[in-house]
């Protein structure tokens, strides 16, 4: 029999389906409760609202634990590499060998892009952010296949578009760089790995080939994989929203890098690294920024600090935080901001304001210092993210079509003039 869920409003009394996940996750269908009751919820930043029914990626943020597909982020950390992980939560399953052999295959012939699509590039300001670039250019990828117009998802059609999405992606971020920087496109080589050809389409110059490293090839990867997915985010749920209109993949994906640009979400990244270097150069106390991230009339927040599902630890960030020390120590380098990330990260845990609150690094702490370990430039750690996040925001389009999910359309309640007499100009 189906658990119900009772609601009381005045003195009658309502019932709804409660409905639990594979994790017992619980839920009440309230698809009824307008139509039955007159009311709707009210929930701004659908911090209790479920959107969608989902087999991809499970979130326990009580006990910190991240799962795609069922497995556990620590172990696919470990073991698998970004491709491998894409393909898992793009296909459901881990892949036979040939499988990713295939995967990687059309991943390699996918990445050259459209030279007239090229052309785009240098029509762009330099000092435009690849973030506003990469939007741009991923609406514009349609123009130039329009198959990937036509809305399917499944069957080879869809396999083609999922190789050749993941693949440009890498292309249109490094090219972005390298106008942006001045320096000539350096085009994609299918010999190379998908990480060592972002790396090779980054810092390759004329006279001199990138040389890949075998530890940045595995940073970059780890990094990558760590943001292949994570559930309803604001982005993700960005690219099911404007997917829910029947919009097409590469729109709906463009809208979710506009949604991960800020610094709340995606850029992150960015503003932590900017943070510590300004508490480096400023040589303020850590106190002045622990008060002013605690001062009500302040705006300035603790950048990496903070998740709305994660109230313990956030799993990625602990990997990272291990794996920011083994690529420093591997390249023999050494990074100030490590040493103020780990000060300020150890006065948190014992400040009531942040034990209260739940605030705990999250996956952008130390992710920025892994990206500066590599030597990925700051205004790409954003975009870095976006190629990461790509497999997510593709299965939950698909995710979307496959269940035949309605148009998103939210209701308000209003708290505007009530109806009211139109006075003419001369009388006003
Ligand atoms: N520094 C100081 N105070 C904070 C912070 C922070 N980083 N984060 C939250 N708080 C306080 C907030 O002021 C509020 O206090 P009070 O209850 O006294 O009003 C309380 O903690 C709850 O915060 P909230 O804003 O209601 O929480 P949220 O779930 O709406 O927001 C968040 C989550 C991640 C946007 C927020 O914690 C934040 O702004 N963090 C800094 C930005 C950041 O690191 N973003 C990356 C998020 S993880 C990866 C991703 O999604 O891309």
């Amino acid at each position: 029999m189906t658990e119900k869920a009772t609601l009381l409003i005045g003195n009658e009394r309502y019932e709804f389906p409660l409905l639990s996940g594979s994790e017992n996750e619980k839920c009440i269908d309230i698809g009824n409760l307008r139509a039955t009751t007159g009311c709707i919820t009210m929930d701004p930043g659908y911090g209790n609202t479920g959107s969608c029914y989902s087999s991809i990626t499970y979130v326990d943020g009580k006990n910190g634990v991240l799962r795609y597909r069922g497995y556990p982020i620590e172990e696919l950390a470990e073991k698998i590499g970004f491709v491998e992980a894409a393909y898992l939560i793009l296909y459901g399953e881990l892949p036979t060998i040939s499988q990713l052999n295939d995967f990687r295959l059309a991943l390699a012939e996918h990445a050259p892009i459209h030279t007239n699509l090229e052309h785009h590039f240098s029509g762009f300001p330099k000092s435009a952010p690849p973030m506003a670039i990469l939007s741009a250019m991923l609406n514009l990828v349609s123009c130039f296949h329009p198959e990937v117009l036509d809305v399917h998802s499944e069957g080879p059609g869809f396999d083609r578009t999922v190789a050749l999405l993941l693949s440009k992606v890498r292309t249109i971020a490094a090219f972005s760089y390298r106008m942006a920087a001045g320096k000539p496109l350096n085009h994609p080589n299918p010999n190379l790995s998908y990480c060592n050809n972002f790396l090779h389409m980054m810092f390759s110059e004329p006279y001199q080939e990138y040389q890949p490293h075998e530890v940045i090839e595995k940073a970059l990867s780890l990094f990558l994989v760590l943001h292949a997915d994570h559930e309803q985010n604001c982005s993700t749920s960005t690219v099911r929203v404007v997917g829910s209109s029947r919009a097409n993949l590469f729109s709906s994906v463009s809208a979710g890098v506009c949604a991960l640009w800020g610094p709340l979400h995606g850029g992150a990244n960015t503003a932590v690294v900017k943070m510590l270097e300004d508490i480096r150069t400023s040589g303020k106390p850590l106190d002045h920024y622990l008060d002013r991230a605690k001062d009500r009339n302040d705006h300035f927040r603790l950048m990496g600090f903070g998740h709305r599902v994660y109230k313990n630890f956030d799993p990625r960030s602990l990997i990272l935080k291990k794996r920011v020390y083994d690529v420093l120590n591997q390249l023999q380098k050494d990074d100030p901001l490590l040493e103020i990330a780990l000060r300020l990260e150890e006065k948190t845990l014992k400040d009531d304001y942040f034990i209260c609150r739940n605030l705990y690094p999250n996956v952008d702490f130390y992710s920025g210092i892994l990206l500066r370990a590599i030597g990925i430039p700051l205004n790409m750690y954003n975009v870095l993210f976006a190629i990461g996040r790509m497999p997510g925001w593709i299965s939950n389009w698909r995710e979307l079509l496959e269940h035949k999910q309605r148009i998103s359309r939210p209701r308000q309640i209003y708290t505007g003039s009530t109806s009211r007499a139109f006075v003419p100009a001369e009388e006003r």
